[in-house]
């Protein structure tokens, strides 16, 4: 474990955009943490996964400390349910298909969700119709500050659409070390609500699914849509999709006809953002080195040499044309740096 000057985390971060870190470090154990923490108790400190729901807008005058604590454990077990605990540097697409090896269910609509599994409660991960949330129980943290140790149960953590307490009171104030999921061993529940996932069983004909072709179903899916990071630099959605008043949803409507929303509660709707973004004329458009997915509108991509800047930039024009047409201001999802 060595603290390095002046390191480009350009291959740190799924966009690929350049950017210097002030002094970069590798951690392998909660040991190496706990003195890395220590012995640099003033320093500004950036916790580091798989780089992919960042924007790093210029150089970093911080210590970025890259968590790569590994292994994935069973802590407790009953017929029906297993707990899971896996440190926070492990891929967190690897947790799921060991849960699949095993045969525990309950992640399977999260697999190919880019990055760790320590940064999955900060935004809550969700994806065809399934949160972190649901299956989480609690995890692991050091304070930055103090280096006081923490578990932070499931309402400790305040999950939201998007949102957890780590990004919002407790933001930066943490660097998470391992999370412990609960998971069924039989009798898997599984979620087929989300349209295009029993639409895409049909079409192969599996009329019983198990977790497995849930799992391989949302793989298909995400990969016709969504580029992968390591062709095209993306940090997967660029903003979340608003919940507005029902009362806007309605206003819209009547210009709008064939507006997408989804009812939340009688009081409000998500509305997808990728619908108003396309409506607003940015899918598939180009402005110098980046641009927006030809495929999905909530993707914005570096075509290769973009800066953070650069993309910043075009998001503050999506943002500025969506609410000139619609009235709805759009809020990044990605953290910028
Ligand atoms: P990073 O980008 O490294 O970090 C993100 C933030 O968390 C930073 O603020 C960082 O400081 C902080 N952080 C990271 N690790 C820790 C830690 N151990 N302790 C404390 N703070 C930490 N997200 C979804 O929810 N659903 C999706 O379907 C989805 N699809 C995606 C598809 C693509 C192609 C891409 C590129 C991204 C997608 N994302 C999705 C976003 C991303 O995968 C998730 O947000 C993921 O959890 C980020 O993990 P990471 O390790 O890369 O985090
Ligand atoms: N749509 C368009 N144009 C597009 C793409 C989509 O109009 O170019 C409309 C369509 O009406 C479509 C709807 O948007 O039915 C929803 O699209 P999609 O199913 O692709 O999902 P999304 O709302 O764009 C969200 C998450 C994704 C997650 C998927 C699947 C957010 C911000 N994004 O995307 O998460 O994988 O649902 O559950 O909630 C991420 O967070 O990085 C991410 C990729």
């Amino acid at each position: 474990m060595k603290l390095i000057n002046h390191v480009s985390l350009k291959d740190f971060n799924t966009f690929g955009v350049e950017a210097i870190a002030k002094q970069f470090v590798n951690v392998n154990t909660e040991q190496e943490l706990e003195v890395v923490l220590r012995e640099n108790k003033d320093a500004a400190i950036l916790i580091l996964g798989g780089g992919s729901n960042m924007l790093l807008t210029g150089d970093l005058d911080q210590l970025v400390i890259l968590n790569n604590l590994k292994g994935i454990e069973v802590v407790t077990e009953n017929d029906d349910h297993v707990q899971v605990k896996a440190a926070a540097g492990e891929d967190w697409h690897q947790l799921v298909l060991w849960c699949l090896d095993h045969d525990y269910g309950g992640i399977e609509n999260l697999a190919l969700i880019p990055g760790s599994v320590g940064a999955a409660p900060i935004q809550n991960i969700g994806a065809y119709g399934v949160e972190l949330q649901d299956v989480f129980i609690s995890c692991r943290a050091i304070n930055i500050n103090t280096g006081e140790s923490h578990r932070f149960d499931r309402n400790a953590c305040d999950f939201g659409y998007r949102h957890s307490v780590f990004k919002s009171k407790e933001k930066g104030q943490w660097v998470i070390t391992s999370v412990t999921l609960e998971l069924s061993k039989s009798q898997h529940t599984l979620k087929t609500s989300y349209g295009a996932i029993q639409k895409h069983l049909d079409q192969l004909s599996i009329k019983n699914p198990g977790i497995r072709d849930i799992a391989q179903a949302v793989i298909e899916i995400r990969s016709s849509k969504l580029p992968d990071p390591k062709v095209l630099g993306n940090s997967g959605s660029f903003f979340k999709n608003p919940i507005v008043d029902q009362k806007v949803v309605d206003d819209l409507l009547q210009k709008n006809k064939d507006m997408p929303f989804y009812k939340l509660s009688d009081q409000n709707s998500k509305i997808p953002a990728a619908w108003l973004i396309e409506q607003a004329g940015f899918k598939g458009k180009r402005v110098g080195s980046c641009g927006v997915h030809d495929k999905q509108a909530l993707v914005l991509v570096n075509y290769g040499g973009a800066s953070g800047q650069d993309i910043l930039s075009l998001a503050s024009s999506i943002q500025n044309d969506v609410e000139n047409k619609f009235g709805v201001r759009l809020e990044m999802e990605v953290n910028i740096l």
